[in-house]
């Protein structure tokens, strides 16, 4: 069985794609079998796995959907009919896998233009749902790039998933981003969503930030919001804020390809542990290798150091996993 984790924030540029990618290439490295679907414009996820696309035609996203597009408002689409459109097509689209990886593969929907023209044609908002769960059997994870604006896109992604995590720059203009996502999710639930928040973690994160501090601080004592114990949420590891994430999508490239500072990748080692034990795929972790064996001595970014204010907001990887094992949240 596998499990549907969305990355969704309403603010721009938070980090969504780049979690969306940085875990899709890890949990593969630890075995696992993920399939990424793309939907947010204009598919950065997609180009940020360009190093892994195979020289192989295929259908869109888009014909993918056409069909569905008569379904009524409460129809799933019958598996049959999926899989027949999923075979006529050549979707998902396999990515070529390392040879070193050990059994882990990765898939992708690739997010392509006529989506947002096929979306306002959507009536039912269990399409996405029921073409996710026709392939059940061969993904572990699935990992949805989520659309930024209201549509029922928006609506098909919150139907298919089961766990939201939603990176966060820590300034104020995204709180209001955080907000609407928090809402998004609580009418989700109101409604016939699943979906349950599985975490905030925090992106672009700097050493010595105060105004960060002030933010996740602001966080942490708002209590509840929209129902959801922000304490609670907040992963206790931070992604760092790094250029080379920015180069590493330029050329479409793992970041552990640009440089080999393991600060810089780090956080997203702890995330995609955090995920593959939230999946049920414990067995998986003992893999860790290659980018995804980190240094004990690796410096990461703490967030509960972060808040506080007091040193660096790091913390050496050894310390903390003694304190934070099993992986929070
Ligand atoms: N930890 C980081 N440190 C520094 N830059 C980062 C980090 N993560 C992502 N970036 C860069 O920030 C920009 C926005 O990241 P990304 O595209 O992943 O965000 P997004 O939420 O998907 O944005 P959009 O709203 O455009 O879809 C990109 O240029 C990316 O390379
Ligand atoms: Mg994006």
């Amino acid at each position: 069985m596998h499990r549907v984790y969305g990355v969704a924030i309403k603010k721009g540029g938070q980090g969504k794609s780049t979690t969306v990618t940085t875990l899709a290439r890890l949990c593969a490295l630890y075995g696992a079998r993920v399939l990424v679907v793309d939907l947010a414009q204009p598919g950065t996820a997609s180009t940020g796995l360009r190093d892994s696309w195979p020289n192989v035609p295929h259908g869109t996203l888009s014909e993918l959907l056409d069909p569905f597009c008569l379904l009524q408002p409460q129809d799933l689409p019958h598996p049959d009919d999926v899989l027949a459109a999923l075979d006529a097509l050549h979707l998902p689209v396999p990515l070529n896998a390392k040879p070193s990886w050990g059994g882990g593969l990765m898939a992708l929907l690739p997010y392509d233009e006529g989506l947002g023209f096929v979306a306002r044609r959507l009536q039912s908002p269990y399409v996405i749902d029921g073409i996710l769960r026709s392939m059940d059997s061969a993904f572990d994870i699935m990992l949805i790039d989520f659309p930024a604006e209201e549509s029922i896109l928006l609506d098909n992604a919150l139907l298919a998933t089961d766990r939201v995590i939603i990176p966060f720059m820590a300034d104020a203009s995204s709180l209001e981003g955080m907000d609407a996502t928090l809402r998004l999710l609580r009418r989700g639930r109101e409604g016939n969503a699943r979906a349950t928040l599985g975490g905030i973690i925090l992106t672009h994160c700097e050493p010595r930030n105060k105004r960060a501090g002030d933010i996740v601080n602001t966080l942490i004592h708002s209590g509840e919001v929209e129902g959801e114990n922000l304490k609670e949420r907040l992963f206790p590891f931070a992604i760092r804020a790094s250029d080379f994430f920015d180069h590493a999508f330029r050329y479409g490239e793992p970041v552990w390809e640009r440089t080999q500072d393991q600060r810089v990748w780090a956080g997203y080692v702890l995330l995609a542990e955090w995920l593959l034990a939230d999946a049920g795929l414990e067995r998986l972790i003992p893999n860790r290798r290659f980018a995804a064996l980190l240094d004990d001595d690796t410096r990461i970014m703490d967030t509960a150091a972060v808040a506080a204010g007091t040193g660096t907001g790091e913390a050496r990887l050894h310390d903390f996993r003694l304190v934070h094992a099993p992986q929070a949240p």
